[in-house]
Protein backbone atom coordinates (compact mmCIF):
# COMPACT_ATOMS: atom_id res chain seq x y z
CA UNK A 1 0.00 0.00 0.00
CA UNK A 2 1.60 3.59 -1.07
CA UNK A 3 2.26 5.80 2.04
CA UNK A 4 0.56 9.49 2.24
CA UNK A 5 2.57 12.09 3.23
CA UNK A 6 1.79 14.99 4.35
CA UNK A 7 3.72 18.38 3.11
CA UNK A 8 3.03 20.58 6.65
CA UNK A 9 2.55 18.92 10.05
CA UNK A 10 -1.26 17.59 10.22
CA UNK A 11 -2.95 15.13 12.60
CA UNK A 12 -2.48 11.28 11.67
CA UNK A 13 -5.91 11.02 11.12
CA UNK A 14 -6.45 13.15 8.22
CA UNK A 15 -4.20 10.74 6.44
CA UNK A 16 -5.32 7.63 7.70
CA UNK A 17 -8.89 8.13 6.05
CA UNK A 18 -9.26 7.21 2.81
CA UNK A 19 -12.16 5.51 0.87
CA UNK A 20 -11.54 1.36 0.17
CA UNK A 21 -14.16 -0.07 -1.99
CA UNK A 22 -12.77 -3.51 -0.22
CA UNK A 23 -15.40 -4.36 2.48
CA UNK A 24 -15.62 -7.51 4.68
CA UNK A 25 -19.76 -7.02 5.34
CA UNK A 26 -19.49 -7.07 8.63
CA UNK A 27 -22.33 -6.13 10.99
CA UNK A 28 -22.23 -2.11 11.87
CA UNK A 29 -24.63 -1.97 14.59
CA UNK A 30 -26.99 0.72 15.43
CA UNK A 31 -25.29 2.48 18.35
CA UNK A 32 -21.76 2.38 15.98
CA UNK A 33 -23.93 4.28 12.94
CA UNK A 34 -25.43 6.51 15.02
CA UNK A 35 -21.69 7.54 16.51
CA UNK A 36 -20.57 8.60 12.73
CA UNK A 37 -23.98 10.54 12.19
CA UNK A 38 -23.35 12.17 15.56
CA UNK A 39 -20.20 13.29 14.21
CA UNK A 40 -22.17 14.86 11.19
CA UNK A 41 -24.16 16.48 13.17
CA UNK A 42 -21.40 18.70 14.91
CA UNK A 43 -20.69 19.91 11.42
CA UNK A 44 -20.47 23.81 11.14
CA UNK A 45 -22.90 25.48 8.40
CA UNK A 46 -24.10 29.06 7.47
CA UNK A 47 -26.06 30.27 9.86
CA UNK A 48 -25.64 27.03 11.93
CA UNK A 49 -29.46 25.79 9.58
CA UNK A 50 -27.51 22.46 9.48
CA UNK A 51 -29.33 21.91 6.39
CA UNK A 52 -28.12 17.84 6.10
CA UNK A 53 -30.30 15.27 6.69
CA UNK A 54 -29.41 11.35 6.74
CA UNK A 55 -31.85 8.10 5.88
CA UNK A 56 -29.72 5.04 6.32
CA UNK A 57 -29.88 1.52 5.51
CA UNK A 58 -27.89 -1.47 7.45
CA UNK A 59 -26.94 -3.98 5.64
CA UNK A 60 -29.82 -6.98 5.41
CA UNK A 61 -32.66 -4.99 6.58
CA UNK A 62 -36.06 -3.55 4.34
CA UNK A 63 -34.42 -0.20 4.21
CA UNK A 64 -31.52 -1.79 2.47
CA UNK A 65 -32.20 -2.26 -1.22
CA UNK A 66 -34.54 0.37 -2.20
CA UNK A 67 -31.34 2.70 -1.85
CA UNK A 68 -28.80 0.50 -2.80
CA UNK A 69 -30.37 0.04 -6.01
CA UNK A 70 -30.35 3.68 -6.79
CA UNK A 71 -26.32 3.28 -7.08
CA UNK A 72 -24.86 2.51 -10.64
CA UNK A 73 -23.96 -0.56 -11.32
CA UNK A 74 -19.75 -0.23 -10.94
CA UNK A 75 -20.72 1.28 -7.75
CA UNK A 76 -23.25 -1.74 -6.95
CA UNK A 77 -20.12 -4.13 -7.57
CA UNK A 78 -18.58 -3.21 -4.52
CA UNK A 79 -20.98 -1.56 -2.23
CA UNK A 80 -22.96 -4.64 -1.92
CA UNK A 81 -20.69 -5.45 0.77
CA UNK A 82 -20.93 -2.79 2.54
CA UNK A 83 -21.98 -2.82 6.02
CA UNK A 84 -24.73 0.46 5.89
CA UNK A 85 -25.80 3.32 2.96
CA UNK A 86 -26.53 6.59 4.16
CA UNK A 87 -28.28 8.90 1.55
CA UNK A 88 -27.22 12.32 2.26
CA UNK A 89 -29.85 14.93 1.26
CA UNK A 90 -29.65 18.92 2.06
CA UNK A 91 -32.47 21.02 2.21
CA UNK A 92 -32.14 23.71 -0.39
CA UNK A 93 -33.84 26.94 1.51
CA UNK A 94 -33.57 27.78 5.43
CA UNK A 95 -35.97 29.66 7.71
CA UNK A 96 -34.12 33.00 9.09
CA UNK A 97 -34.76 33.99 12.27
CA UNK A 98 -38.15 35.92 12.23
CA UNK A 99 -39.03 35.20 8.78
CA UNK A 100 -42.20 33.16 8.15
CA UNK A 101 -41.05 32.29 4.36
CA UNK A 102 -38.12 29.63 3.49
CA UNK A 103 -35.26 31.74 1.53
CA UNK A 104 -32.79 29.95 -0.84
CA UNK A 105 -29.64 28.91 1.47
CA UNK A 106 -26.68 29.43 -0.82
CA UNK A 107 -24.15 27.09 1.37
CA UNK A 108 -26.51 23.90 1.65
CA UNK A 109 -24.36 21.86 -0.60
CA UNK A 110 -21.09 22.97 1.10
CA UNK A 111 -22.50 23.07 4.40
CA UNK A 112 -24.07 19.26 3.73
CA UNK A 113 -19.97 18.34 2.35
CA UNK A 114 -18.97 19.34 5.72
CA UNK A 115 -21.22 17.15 7.69
CA UNK A 116 -19.88 13.94 5.31
CA UNK A 117 -16.30 14.68 6.05
CA UNK A 118 -17.09 15.18 10.14
CA UNK A 119 -18.73 11.56 9.42
CA UNK A 120 -16.26 10.09 7.37
CA UNK A 121 -13.52 10.97 10.26
CA UNK A 122 -14.76 9.94 12.67
CA UNK A 123 -15.81 6.34 10.99
CA UNK A 124 -11.69 6.39 10.22
CA UNK A 125 -11.12 6.85 14.18
CA UNK A 126 -13.51 4.33 14.78
CA UNK A 127 -11.58 1.51 12.57
CA UNK A 128 -14.30 1.96 10.11
CA UNK A 129 -14.28 3.13 6.53
CA UNK A 130 -16.20 5.91 4.70
CA UNK A 131 -16.57 5.76 0.99
CA UNK A 132 -19.06 9.02 -0.69
CA UNK A 133 -20.79 7.65 -3.90
CA UNK A 134 -21.79 10.65 -6.07
CA UNK A 135 -22.81 8.00 -9.23
CA UNK A 136 -26.43 6.85 -8.04
CA UNK A 137 -29.69 8.17 -9.41
CA UNK A 138 -31.18 10.87 -7.61
CA UNK A 139 -34.08 10.85 -8.83
CA UNK A 140 -35.00 7.30 -7.90
CA UNK A 141 -33.70 7.47 -4.68
CA UNK A 142 -36.00 10.72 -4.32
CA UNK A 143 -38.55 8.94 -5.15
CA UNK A 144 -38.29 5.04 -3.31
CA UNK A 145 -37.41 7.49 -0.14
CA UNK A 146 -40.26 9.80 -0.27
CA UNK A 147 -37.18 12.53 -0.50
CA UNK A 148 -39.51 16.23 -0.52
CA UNK A 149 -38.81 18.54 -3.12
CA UNK A 150 -36.66 20.97 -1.28
CA UNK A 151 -34.33 18.11 -0.42
CA UNK A 152 -31.52 17.91 -2.91
CA UNK A 153 -29.95 14.14 -2.98
CA UNK A 154 -26.14 14.97 -2.34
CA UNK A 155 -24.32 11.55 -1.86
CA UNK A 156 -25.16 8.03 -0.62
CA UNK A 157 -22.01 6.93 1.54
CA UNK A 158 -21.21 3.53 2.22
CA UNK A 159 -19.88 2.44 5.51
CA UNK A 160 -17.66 -0.65 6.63
CA UNK A 161 -14.97 -2.59 7.92
CA UNK A 162 -11.88 -3.26 5.21
CA UNK A 163 -11.64 -6.26 3.60
CA UNK A 164 -9.18 -8.05 1.28
CA UNK A 165 -8.85 -6.19 -2.13
CA UNK A 166 -9.22 -9.92 -3.69
CA UNK A 167 -13.03 -9.97 -3.50
CA UNK A 168 -13.44 -6.70 -5.97
CA UNK A 169 -13.52 -6.45 -9.94
CA UNK A 170 -10.29 -7.03 -11.81
CA UNK A 171 -11.11 -3.10 -12.66
CA UNK A 172 -11.09 -2.18 -9.01
CA UNK A 173 -8.38 -4.01 -7.54
CA UNK A 174 -5.68 -1.89 -8.45
CA UNK A 175 -7.43 1.29 -7.47
CA UNK A 176 -7.65 -0.31 -4.03
CA UNK A 177 -4.74 2.11 -2.13
CA UNK A 178 -5.07 5.29 -1.20
CA UNK A 179 -4.57 7.99 -3.11
CA UNK A 180 -2.61 11.30 -3.26
CA UNK A 181 -3.06 14.82 -3.71
CA UNK A 182 -2.31 18.15 -5.63
CA UNK A 183 0.60 19.89 -3.92
CA UNK A 184 -0.36 22.76 -1.84
CA UNK A 185 1.68 25.63 -3.62
CA UNK A 186 -1.23 24.64 -6.91
CA UNK A 187 -4.15 25.04 -4.09
CA UNK A 188 -3.25 28.02 -1.54
CA UNK A 189 -2.13 31.28 -2.48
CA UNK A 190 -1.24 34.44 -0.70
CA UNK A 191 -3.12 37.57 -2.51
CA UNK A 192 -4.33 36.60 -5.91
CA UNK A 193 -5.64 33.88 -8.01
CA UNK A 194 -2.32 32.87 -10.03
CA UNK A 195 -3.86 29.42 -10.71
CA UNK A 196 -4.29 28.02 -14.21
C1 LIG B 1 -18.78 13.72 -3.59
C2 LIG B 1 -18.02 12.46 -3.87
C3 LIG B 1 -18.50 11.57 -4.82
C4 LIG B 1 -17.82 10.35 -5.05
N1 LIG B 1 -18.36 9.43 -5.92
C5 LIG B 1 -17.78 8.21 -6.04
C6 LIG B 1 -18.41 7.19 -6.81
O1 LIG B 1 -19.49 7.35 -7.37
N2 LIG B 1 -17.78 5.98 -6.88
C7 LIG B 1 -16.59 5.72 -6.26
O2 LIG B 1 -16.11 4.60 -6.34
N3 LIG B 1 -15.98 6.69 -5.51
C8 LIG B 1 -16.54 7.92 -5.38
N4 LIG B 1 -15.96 8.88 -4.60
C9 LIG B 1 -14.66 8.61 -3.93
C10 LIG B 1 -13.53 9.50 -4.50
O3 LIG B 1 -13.07 8.97 -5.72
C11 LIG B 1 -12.42 9.58 -3.44
O4 LIG B 1 -12.91 10.19 -2.26
C12 LIG B 1 -11.23 10.38 -3.97
O5 LIG B 1 -10.57 9.69 -5.00
C13 LIG B 1 -10.25 10.67 -2.84
O6 LIG B 1 -9.81 9.45 -2.29
P1 LIG B 1 -9.89 9.15 -0.73
O7 LIG B 1 -11.32 9.40 -0.29
O8 LIG B 1 -9.49 7.71 -0.61
O9 LIG B 1 -8.94 10.07 -0.03
C14 LIG B 1 -16.61 10.09 -4.35
C15 LIG B 1 -16.14 10.99 -3.40
C16 LIG B 1 -16.83 12.15 -3.14
C17 LIG B 1 -16.31 13.10 -2.07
Amino acid sequence: MSEREAHHPIDPQFLTRWSPRAFTGEPLDSPTLHSFLEAARWAPSGYNAQPWRFVYALAGTPAWTPLFETLSSTNQSWAHRASALVLVVSQQRWLPPGKSVLEPNHTHAFDSGAAWAFLALQASIAGWHAHSIGGFDRERARAALAIPEDYSPQVVIALGRRGDPSVLPDALKAREQPNSRLPLSALAAEGSFPFD
